[in-house]
């Protein structure tokens, strides 16, 4: 079973989260789901609904596994845990800075401390604006450990429509780092996008 762990802590851009398993789930990953306290916070500000468990954010996924962030126990946090990887969308400074600095005190953190020590692929989509030099730092950190760091900016070569283009957009680009195939956004030197080009 092609398994896929995704962390969703409390950063703006909780969507991205919503749109990636639904993705995941389309193309037939079973996914290790995990939501810190602030997560569901964020979610029920910007989503515009109630979201009281990280089970309600999920629904009406069948194919994921929903673990608490209070269990440092969990499948999650061992490395024999057969995963392929790990993607934390969105990633707050908080998690980045503790992820840098091997504090792995909630599931989340441990899950993506155990991702690195196995050297497995470990996406990070992190959201701040402005970044201060410790962000920064924190984030090459991860970087140099393997991390692929994909900060959530559209691209506007693709000549987004709407804000659901733009999201598509990054989470391709999720699944980019990932090497899962997908159609989320038109690639450069595509018929459509080379047309627009030669037309200037
Ligand atoms: C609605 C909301 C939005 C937030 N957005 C961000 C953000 O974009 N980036 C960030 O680093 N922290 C943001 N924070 C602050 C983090 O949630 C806070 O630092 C928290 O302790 C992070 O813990 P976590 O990573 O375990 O969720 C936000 C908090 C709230 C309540």
């Amino acid at each position: 079973m092609k398994r896929m762990v995704v962390g969703v802590s409390g950063a703006s851009g909780i969507v991205l989260a919503y749109k990636l398993l639904r993705v995941l789930a389309e193309k037939g990953y079973h996914i290790d789901c995990v939501m810190s306290k602030h997560a569901l916070y964020a979610a029920s500000l910007e989503m515009g609904k109630e979201y009281a468990s990280s089970a309600k954010f999920i629904e009406p996924l069948n194919t994921v596994t929903v673990h608490s962030n209070q269990d440092v126990g969990c499948s999650i946090c061992s490395g024999s845990f057969p995963s392929l990887g790990m993607v934390i969308i969105p990633c707050s400074m908080g998690t980045v800075a503790a992820i840098a600095c091997g504090l792995a005190d909630n599931a989340l953190r441990r899950a993506a401390d155990v991702t690195l020590k196995e050297r497995r692929p470990l996406v990070i989509v992190p959201r701040e604006c402005p970044l201060s030099s410790l962000h920064l730092e924190n984030l090459l950190r991860l970087s140099n450990l393997g991390a692929t760091i994909v900060p959530p900016i559209p691209a506007w070569y693709t000549q987004p429509k709407s804000v659901d283009d733009i999201e598509n957009f990054i989470v391709g680009r999720v699944l980019d780092a990932l090497k899962i195939d997908h159609a989320l956004y038109p690639r450069w030197g595509e018929d459509q996008l080379s047309s627009i080009f030669a037309a200037h």
